[in-house]
Parts: structure tokens; sequence; C-alpha cells
């Protein structure tokens, strides 16, 4: 830590990590509904622990993004943040909309689509708390006259990330319209503007974690983003397959969404090779597995995975079975959970006292657990999906007479969802076991904050 008021990273990180704790037990408890009996049908049914599920995700993740954007301004910009006291307010907003949504979902008080439940006066506080944000940001931005390119993207990231929200503001009387543009919303972040996020962190990471040249690693940027975006634009219609929309879509969505990869093994292969380039030589060894991990398991997840069923002729049978529970967990996991952790990972040692930087075996065990945990989830589902597919879609067997027949592969996922549990628990307890720290760290001193400490 170089600047004191990147000391709000750890409070976005601890909020982001409490509700990580929280989405799991949602995820549990999901899985074991598959097995049943469920005592618990009438307090919280499937579907509204499914929403909280995936909205915790969303809120958790984003103050993963939000904390580790402060610290990366900050640095970049080289200076203090414009206010400090703004970005709490904004933290305590953001953490009080996510609550207010998880307990109004108990209530019945939801807008009913899908990743998008958020009532809409809850959404109106996503804006107000997204506003404030790019204020802070802007302002420190100016106060400090610099940027720098990967910093550049990242905030692009988040603006088209809260631009692209606007679409779910709007009303719609028609159910297949509403879902065409949700997938402006949802595909355009996942596949577009936050994978501009996650590069840009990546960079960040990159250059400190190895040395590696800067101005080569933003040039990489350039190129992972370009092609993420060409791809990745027309991909949106691998969503709009028989939704109502012409069938001109089905080739195009076919076509643009199998380039998408190609940008991932790009990426996985650049964070690899600066990695081993540098020897490896950085103390904070966490932090290199979880960057070098982010790349990997993206690739992996989002990459392949995602280009396992999002072929038209594919897509056909496979959509909304367990097959996208498959993709999806691995891809959210490997590109946003991993970063979050990475930034997180990388930091902490400046944000708390007394931590060594050098990584240590709890850390170890809450990296592998978790990989190994939600390796074997995203096999528990995709055997579970296989079945599904050709039980239910093949051989036109019901759904719940196909849910019967592969409850085995819910065992095999209750027992590997554990397992990655435990890793995030570990990882958790890692997190707290050392106190924030109050002021910035001794062996920063040598890059001196251009603007007094506490300038509001
Ligand atoms: C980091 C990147 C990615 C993330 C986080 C992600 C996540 C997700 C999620 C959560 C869903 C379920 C959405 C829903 O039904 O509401 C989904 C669906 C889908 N994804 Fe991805 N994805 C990523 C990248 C990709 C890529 C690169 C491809 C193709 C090569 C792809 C192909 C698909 C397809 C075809 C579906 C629709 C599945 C269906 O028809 O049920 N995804 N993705
Ligand atoms: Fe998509």
């Amino acid at each position: 830590m170089r600047f004191r008021t990147q000391r709000v990273a750890y409070w976005y990180f601890a909020v982001a990590l409490s509700l990580f704790g929280l989405q799991l037990v949602m995820g549990l408890l999901m899985a074991a509904k598959y097995l049943g009996p469920d005592p618990l049908i009438d307090l919280l049914p499937f579907d509204v622990a499914k929403a909280m599920h995936t909205n915790l995700l969303i809120v958790w993740v984003l103050a993963g993004f939000m904390g580790g954007t402060y610290y990366v301004v900050a640095e970049e910009s080289r200076t203090e943040l414009y206010s400090e006291r703004l970005a709490y307010i904004q933290l305590v907003a953001w953490t009080l909309m996510g609550a207010t949504a998880i307990v109004g979902y108990m209530l019945g008080w939801t807008a009913g689509i899908k990743m998008l439940e958020q009532p809409y006066p809850l959404k109106l506080v996503i804006v107000a708390v997204m506003l404030l944000f790019f204020f802070n940001i802007f302002m420190t931005i100016r106060q400090a006259g610099r940027w720098t390119l990967t910093e550049g993207v990242l905030i692009a990231g988040l603006v088209l990330a809260a631009l692209l929200y606007l679409p779910a503001l709007l009303p719609y009387d028609n159910y297949t319209v509403e879902t065409f543009y949700r997938w402006w919303t949802i595909h355009l972040w996942v596949e577009g503007v936050w994978e501009m996020i996650q590069g840009s962190m990546l960079a960040f990471l990159l250059v400190r974690l190895s040395g590696a040249d800067r101005e080569v690693v933003e040039k990489w940027l350039y190129v992972i983003v370009g092609l993420v975006f060409m791809a990745g634009i027309l991909g949106t219609a691998h969503h709009y397959y028989w939704t109502g929309v012409p069938g001109y879509w089905l080739p195009i969505g076919g076509f643009f969404s199998a380039l998408e990869p190609v940008a991932l093994v790009g990426m996985a292969i650049y964070a690899y090779a600066a990695i081993r380039r540098s020897g490896a030589a950085h103390p904070n060894t966490l932090a290199v597995h979880w960057t070098i991990g982010s790349a990997v398991f993206t690739l992996f997840g989002a990459g392949l995975l995602g280009l396992a069923h999002t072929w038209p002729a594919i897509n056909k049978w496979t959509h909304g079975t367990l097959i996208t529970a498959m993709h999806g967990h691995a891809a959210f996991y490997g590109a946003y959970v991993m970063i979050v952790l990475a930034m997180i990972s990388y930091t902490r040692p400046y944000l708390t006292s007394n931590r060594p930087e050098r990584g240590q075996s709890l850390g170890y065990w809450a990296f592998w657990l978790q990989v190994a945990g939600m390796f074997g989830m995203t096999l528990s589902f995709a055997t579970a999906g296989i079945g599904q597919v050709y039980l239910e879609r093949v051989m036109g067997l019901g759904y719940l007479d196909t849910q019967l027949k592969i409850q085995i592969h819910f065992v095999m996922l209750v027992a590997t969802g554990s397992l990655f549990a435990v890793g995030v628990i570990l990882y958790i307890v890692d997190f707290f076991r050392f106190a924030p720290l109050r002021v910035a760290a001794p062996h920063d001193e040598g890059a001196a904050p251009r603007h007094a400490p506490g300038t509001v």
C-alpha cells in the first residue's frame, strides 16, 4: 500500500468474501434440494435459493471489482483517492442494497428476471452507487492528472458494464422482447466488458508479479480486449437460438461465439509465459497461483466448456440443462472469482499488518481445495447434464423421472462442492486472521504520494 486511502480496498474485500461465504451456503443447499426431501421448501424454495445464490455472486464479485479498482487507480495514477469517505458510503449503500435484495427475495419481492431479479427501487440504488463510484474514480484521476492504459481499460470496462445495465431498467410487456434485451446485459457483461475488467486486472498483476515490460503487457491487453469484443458482440446471438428471432441468428451466433475462445487461449498462454520468463521469482507465490489460475481456468471454463455447447446443432439439445450449469460455474469461477481472489491475494500483505508476503500453507490449501473442488463440481454437472440431455431431450423421459436417474451425480456434486467449500472457508480464515493496516506500509515508502494523505 503506497497510499493511505488504498486501505478502503480491505473493506470491500472483507464484504466480498463474507457474501461469497453466504453464496456458497445457498449453493450447497440447492444441491441438497435436488437430492430431497426438502424440509425447507416452504421457507426457502429452490427458486428463491437460486436467486439468492446468483445475486450474491454478482454483488460480491462487483464489490471485489470496486475494491480492486480503488487500489489500482490510486497506484496507477499515483495519488490518494479523491474521497475515502465517499468510498465507504458507497460500500455501505452497496452492501445494504445486496442485503435488502436477499431478504426481499425471501418475501417474494422480485422482478422475476433471471439474474436481474432486483426490484426496480433497488435497481435505482445500483445506478446511484455506480454514479458515486465513477465520480470518485474520475475525480481521483483528475486530481492526479495522469492515468495508464491498464487503468483506462479497467475503468472503461466498469463504465460499459454500468451502461449495459440500462436495458434492464426499461419496462417490457413482452417476455420474448425482455429476454432479447436481457442478453445485452448478461451476455455482454460476461463475454464482453467484464473481460476488459479481468484483462486489465491481469495486466496489473502480471506487471507487478513478473516484472514484465508494461508496454508489452498493455499491447497484449489491446489484442485480447479487441478479440473478445469482436467475437463477443455478435456472439450474443448464441442466446438467440429459437427464442422468436429470425433464423439467421443461428449461424451468426455459432460462428462468432466459437471465435471467442481464441482470445482466451492467447490470454492463458501470455500469462503463463510472462510468469515463466520471470522465473516465478516474486515472493507473493499465492498471488502468482491465483493469477495464472484465473487465466487457465477461464480457458477451461469459458473457452473449452463454452465452445462445447455454443454451436446451434448442439445447443438445440443442451439449452437450459445442467450442461449450462457445468459451463456457467467453471467460467464464472475462472474468470471473475479467481481474478478477484488474485487481486486480494496480491494486495493483502500491503493492506494488513504483519502478513508475510510469501505464501503460507493455509493459502495453498485454500487454492488447491478450491481448484480441485470446482473441477469436481464441473465434472458432476457435466456427467449429470449429459445423462439429462440423452434421457430427457433425446429419449423423451419426463423431467422428474430423469432427475431420479441422475441422482448419483448430485451426490458427487455435494461431495465436490463440500471440498470447494472447505477451500473457500480456508481462504476467508486466511484473509481475516491479519488485522487491517491503518497507515501506508513501510516498505513502500520510496514512492511518496503526490498529494497529502487524507485530501478529500
Ligand atoms: C468468462 C466468460 C463466461 C462466463 C462467465 C459465462 C457464463 C455463463 C452463464 C452464467 C450462462 C448461463 C446464463 C443463463 O442461462 O442465464 C452461460 C450460458 C452460455 N454460455 Fe457462457 N460464459 C462465458 C463465456 C462463454 C463463451 C466464451 C462461450 C462460447 C464459446 C459461452 C457459451 C455459452 C452458451 C452457448 C450459453 C447458453 C447455454 C444454454 O443454451 O443454456 N460462454 N454462460
Ligand atoms: Fe453468452
